[in-house]
Order: structure tokens, then C-alpha cells, then sequence
């Protein structure tokens, strides 16, 4: 099956062209479940799973329980996707990868590295490779290394942002990809989606507007702030993870973080200490809370399944 065919099914089987995006440390198997209940791609990071056999309990859960949900609702589930962190200081990659050739995820998502390490084992079980770039040349190259899916991350995304528009990235991006291509970046209206479709993409990429929500394992408090804030409080910065990411300053203040500091360089990117539970130190993601600047219109903690209602509604509006 070609990729526009294995796209197009995918697109009927949704009640929005978007994905729950993947969220470390807060992206799990409830918020995963009920995005794909609701018709919303549902994506996270594998190494949300701690320790990895949990990671297998995670896919045992989540394969059953949507097998299920389409017996009751046929043709109506979304796929669920998994994200796959593929740079070199991911100490979880070999055993991570080995469980998703064992789950099979229609979609998988590589981010911070080159697909190259992946694609042809995803490729030979019928899966698609999906890779997050924000800029036309890493989109080149991924493109190149057997993505068959781009996903462009733009200016005010939560985490590691981009800087363009979806207005400018998508055509640059057309102009020699012919593949899905996926947009993310403070998406977090209908009016929002609709508007990223618009400009040529296939699908809306949202984090931030499923940190608010019930399903979603982010701390009430954390949740809350996301409603509270507005995008004055989302600061760019280096200072955590070495490259160029969105955090809630209102949360950076609360660790007592010098915010004369924040232009500096002080962590790297890794992903096993950070967000353990038995660390005492201060860590970014689980004690330095990031979202995007589509929190402005981010104004209440929903329901997914109620949330995806009214996305619905204000997409076929817009
Ligand atoms: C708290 C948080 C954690 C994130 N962690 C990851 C991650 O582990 N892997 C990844 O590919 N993207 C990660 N992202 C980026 C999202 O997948 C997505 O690109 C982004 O949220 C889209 O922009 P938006 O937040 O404005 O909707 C994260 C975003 C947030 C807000």
C-alpha cells in the first residue's frame, strides 16, 4: 500500500485532521486512548514508560483497549503513535524500538535525530515514519532518510519550537515533498486546525491544548497554569535543555530560578535523569513546566472527549 493510500485511510477514520501530540513525561496511555476514541490521532513519548517494562504494559493496554473501542465503533478509532526519541543520548532507544516493531504503530514519530535508524524496520512492517523538523533543511534531509511524513513545527510551539510560520514553512515544504505534512505550533482552536489545513497541511499537530485536559498525567497545578497563563508567561530559552525551548515562566519563578540566567546554556539534552521520580534536583519538563503560546487561548480543563467535541464543532465553523 502506497503512503497517500495508507494517509487517506488513516483521514477517514478521523473526526479531526490532528494528533495529540506527544509530551514527555505527560503524554500516557489515558490520554492516548481517549484521543483515539475520539477520532484524534493519539501519540507519546516511549520513554514516558519508566521502567521499560512498563512500556510493554502501556501497549498491551492501549492495543486491547482500542481493538475493543472499534469493535464497538467501527471505521471510527484513530490510530495511536508512537514517538520515538532517536538521538544518541536516548539510553532507551534499542529496547524502546525493539517493542514498537513488536506493537506495530501505524505511525511512528521520530524526533531529534535522523529517521534513518528506523525507517526501513517500520517500513517493512507496513508502518509510517512520521519526522519532526523546523526548518526546510532538516526537512530535506529527513525526507531524504526515508521520512514519509514531515511534521513542521513552528514559531510558539511547546518544547523545542520552531520559527516560522505555517504560512511560509508549509509551501517551502510542498515545493519538494509531495508526503503528508503535518503542522504544529499554538494550534489549539478548531479555527486554529482549520486554518493550518488551509495553508496546505494535513494534519494539525496540538500539544499544548492537551496539557489541559483530564486525561492528560500533568499535575493539576501544572494544568491550571496553562489556563492561567497567557503567552506573555511562555519564555524562550536555552537554559534547560541546551537548545531553544518554550517553559512557563510562572513556573520557572516558583523553582527560584535566576531569570537574568535564562539567555544561558546550562543543560543538554537528555532523557533518563530528567523527570525521575527519586531526583531531588531540580528538573526541566517535571519541575520547569513548558507549553506554547497557544495557551492565550487555552481557557478551561476539559474532557478529551469533550474538548475534541468542541474542536469539531468550531473546525466545521470556521
Ligand atoms: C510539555 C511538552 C513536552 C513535549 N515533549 C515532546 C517529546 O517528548 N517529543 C516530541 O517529539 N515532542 C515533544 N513536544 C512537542 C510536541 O510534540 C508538539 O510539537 C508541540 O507541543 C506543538 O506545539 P503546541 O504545544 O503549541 O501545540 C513537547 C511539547 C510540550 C508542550
Amino acid at each position: 500500500m502506497s503512503t497517500a493510500t495508507k494517509v487517506s485511510d488513516i483521514k477517514k477514520r478521523l473526526s479531526i485532521p490532528a494528533f495529540a501530540a506527544p509530551m514527555f513525561l505527560i503524554s500516557g496511555p489515558d490520554l492516548v486512548i481517549e484521543a483515539c476514541k475520539a477520532g484524534v490521532i493519539g501519540a507519546f513519548p516511549t520513554l514516558n514508560a519508566r521502567p521499560v517494562a512498563v512500556l510493554e504494559q502501556w501497549l498491551q493496554r492501549i492495543t486491547a483497549e482500542l481493538a475493543a473501542a472499534e469493535q464497538e465503533n467501527p471505521g471510527k478509532i484513530a490510530p495511536w503513535a508512537a514517538n520515538l526519541i532517536v538521538h544518541k543520548n536516548n539510553q532507551r532507544f534499542e529496547p524502546d524500538f525493539e517493542l514498537i516493531l513488536k506493537y506495530r504503530p501505524e505511525i511512528v514519530i521520530t524526533s531529534l535525530g535522523s529517521p534513518a535508524r528506523v525507517a526501513d524496520q517500520i517500513h517493512d512492517y507496513g508502518g509510517l515514519v512520521f519526522s519532526d523538523v523546523n526548518s526546510v533543511e532538516f526537512a530535506h534531509k529527513a525526507a531524504e532518510r526515508g521520512a514519509d511524513g514531515l511534521i513542521l513545527i513552528c514559531e510558539g510551539a511547546g518544547g523545542h519550537t520552531g520559527f516560522s510560520t505555517a504560512d511560509e514553512f508549509v509551501p517551502q515544504v510542498r515545493a519538494f515533498f509531495d508526503g503528508p505534512i503535518i503542522v504544529g505550533g499554538t494550534i489549539s482552536t478548531g479555527a486554529d486546525i482549520r486554518h493550518v489545513i488551509d495553508v496546505g497541511a494535513d494534519f494539525a499537530y496540538m500539544g499544548t491544548r492537551f496539557i489541559a485536559t483530564n486525561e492528560c498525567q500533568a499535575q493539576p497545578a501544572y494544568k491550571q497554569m496553562v489556563v492561567d497563563s497567557t503567552s506573555a508567561d511562555v519564555v524562550l530559552t536555552p537554559y534547560f535543555t541546551g537548545v531553544p525551548a518554550h517553559f512557563l515562566l510562572p513556573s520557572i519563578r516558583a523553582a527560584g530560578i535566576d531569570e537574568s540566567k535564562l539567555a544561558d546554556r546550562k543543560g543538554q539534552i537528555g532523557f533518563s535523569a530528567d523527570g525521575d521520580e527519586d531526583s531531588k534536583d531540580l528538573s526541566a519538563w517535571r519541575d520547569i513546566w513548558s507549553a506554547g503560546k497557544g495557551v492565550d487561548r487555552i481557557q478551561s480543563i476539559l474532557p478529551v472527549a469533550e474538548l475534541v467535541a468542541n474542536l469539531r464543532e468550531q473546525y466545521a465553523k470556521a
